[in-house]
Parts: structure tokens; sequence; C-alpha cells
């Protein structure tokens, strides 16, 4: 199918029975195709940059990031802009949460200013579910604590299907702060229920204990189609880690020496943001015919962008 083709089909029938998007957990396989298939519209209609469309006028989302964020934040505005919302920022350093506001106190604020859509980031695991019991409109998450990132998860998943026509029966490998890392837990959910082999590699302190994890890197890369490199999550860790940056790149850093045990035609990524030189070599980061990173960014706006339309269908009859 053209691009062009794809832009006129109307995508108005797809089913995503859900009020809130919280967790990959809550998604079937099904839900998940969905999603990744509106968000294919969505990558052509973010490409277009002159014709941001009017689909969401009169909606006004609001992204409460009480955590810090580059992409996600960035993202979740982007792709409210494109669909022609209005969007309202409030992160930690404009909020009253110095002056001793509660998180509960802030979204009730929020909630009263009836906004049409709420994303939540915030490091305290089930934040976003405590915003969506306490709101009547949508609630998104950006991220919550060291277990949901569901959009991410959704963004990697469209770069792999996009990159491979597949993701069933791929090798992913996901190398680092296991832990720590609400993209790892939320990546390997989605994954798993699309039928895709997942392998967790990291230090023995980083390592959750999942099946699927091991601390022997040259296992977990061995005929990896795809390695996802995760940073550490210093600010999450109760104890420092036993390694220093350079001991750890040695053993656990992504770069072409370990890219060796992985299929030839192996890709890298990374959900950002990087340490290079930490968990990623810096030249393989930014190595076009390897690394799907930018595009990994890229797609998180589509995917975000097929979550507010069918988020807001209801809002918008
Ligand atoms: N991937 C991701 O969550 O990055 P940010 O923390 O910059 O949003």
């Amino acid at each position: 199918m053209t691009q062009a083709a794809i832009v006129k089909k109307p995508v108005t029938k797809i089913t995503f029975p859900h009020h809130d998007f919280l967790s990959i957990e809550d998604l079937n396989a099904d839900d998940i195709t969905a999603l990744l298939d509106l968000a294919e519209h969505y990558v052509v209609q973010n490409r277009r940059k002159s014709q941001t469309t009017a689909m969401l006028r009169g909606i006004v989302v609001v992204n409460v990031f009480l955590e810090n964020s580059t992409g996600t934040r960035l993202s979740f505005e982007m792709a409210a802009k494109r669909l022609g919302a209005e969007v309202l920022n409030l992160g930690v350093e404009g909020s009253s949460i110095y002056k001793g506001e509660s998180f509960t106190d802030i979204i009730r604020t929020v909630g009263a200013m009836l906004p049409d859509l709420v994303v939540v980031r915030h490091k305290k695991n089930g934040a976003a579910l405590e915003a969506a019991r306490l709101l009547d409109c949508p609630v998104l998450s950006g991220g919550d604590g060291t277990r949901e990132h569901p959009t991410q998860a959704l963004a990697d998943a469209l770069t792999l299907r996009r990159h491979f026509g597949r993701l069933e029966g791929l090798k992913v490998a996901i190398c680092g702060d296991i832990m720590h890392s609400r993209v790892a837990h939320s990546n390997i959910t989605l994954l798993q229920k699309m039928g895709a082999n997942v392998v967790c590699a990291g230090p023995q302190e980083l390592l959750p204990a999942l099946p699927c994890a091991t601390s022997d890197m040259t296992e977990a890369l061995k005929d990896a189609d795809a390695v996802m490199a995760l940073r550490i999550q210093k600010e999450r860790m109760e104890r420092t880690l036993s390694l220093t940056d350079a001991e750890y790149f040695h053993a656990f850093g992504i770069d072409e020496d370990k890219m060796k045990h992985a299929s030839p035609a192996a890709v890298v990524l990374h959900p950002g943001p990087m340490n290079r030189g930490v968990e990623i070599d810096n030249a393989l980061a930014d190595d076009d015919r390897r690394s799907l990173i930018r595009t990994q960014i890229e797609m998180g706006v589509a995917v975000r962008m097929a979550c507010l339309d069918l988020l807001t269908r209801n809002s918008r009859r």
C-alpha cells in the first residue's frame, strides 16, 4: 500500500475498549495490533508537517509530569498538537509540590478544571492508576514508577514491526538495569504477548527474578534480532552499583564486539535518555545501519497520536 493510500483510508473502525491506558498488561494482542495499525496511519500524518489536523480541536490535554522527561513529554505534546489539541504542561518545577501539595491534590486540582485527557508521569508505582480513579476524563501513563511505560513499549514495537515486518518469532535482548526499568517491564510484557522471544541481561544486582533473565551477555545476545540497551536508573537505586561506569561498559555495555554474538542483521535500540559510553557505545548509537534509536523517537509521536485519538473518541462524539 502506498503512503497516500494509508492516509486516505478511514481508521474509525478500530476496537479499543479502554477508558484509560495505564499498562500493557491491560491490552491483549488484538488491542496492541489495533494500536500499532492506527499508529502507522499517524506515522504518515506526522511526516506531512503542514497538515496538522483539527481532529482534536477543542480538546485540552494536560501533561502532569512530576518526574523529569525529555522524550516522552515532548512527544505527547507534539502528538497532541499535530492533532489540533491544546496542551497544558505541569512539571515538577512549575508545580506547588515544593510547597507541600500532595499528588492527590494536584490531580484533584487538574480534574476540577475539566480537562479532556490527562497524561501522568510519576516516580511512584500506581500513580497513574490513582489519577485515573480521581479523574473522570481518560488518563494515559507517561511512565509510572519502575513498572509501566506503555507508550514507550508501543513505540519500540512499532519500530521493530516496521523494520522486520513482524514481532512474532523475533529474539529481542533487553540489556542493562532491568530491575528498575519500567521500559523493560512494559517491553517484556508487550513483546511476549506478540510472540517474540525476550531475553533480559545485566549484572546480577540489576536483574529481577524472571525466567528470561540472565547475567550471561553472550547467551542473551546469541542470534538476537534486536538488542535494546537500557540506562542504569541511579535515581531509583537504594544502593550504589558495585561496578564503575567503565567496568559496566566493559561487561554489559552494547558495542560492536558484543553485537558480534547477535544476528548479522541485528539492530540496536535505546529508549533514551542515553548514557553514551556506559550502556551503549557512542558510535554504535549513531550508526544508521544498525541503530533504530531515531526511529524509536519518531514512532513515539505516532503511537501517542494513536492513543490520543482512541482515548478521546467518546469526548468527541
Ligand atoms: N524514554 C523515556 O521515558 O525518556 P524520558 O525520560 O526522557 O521521557
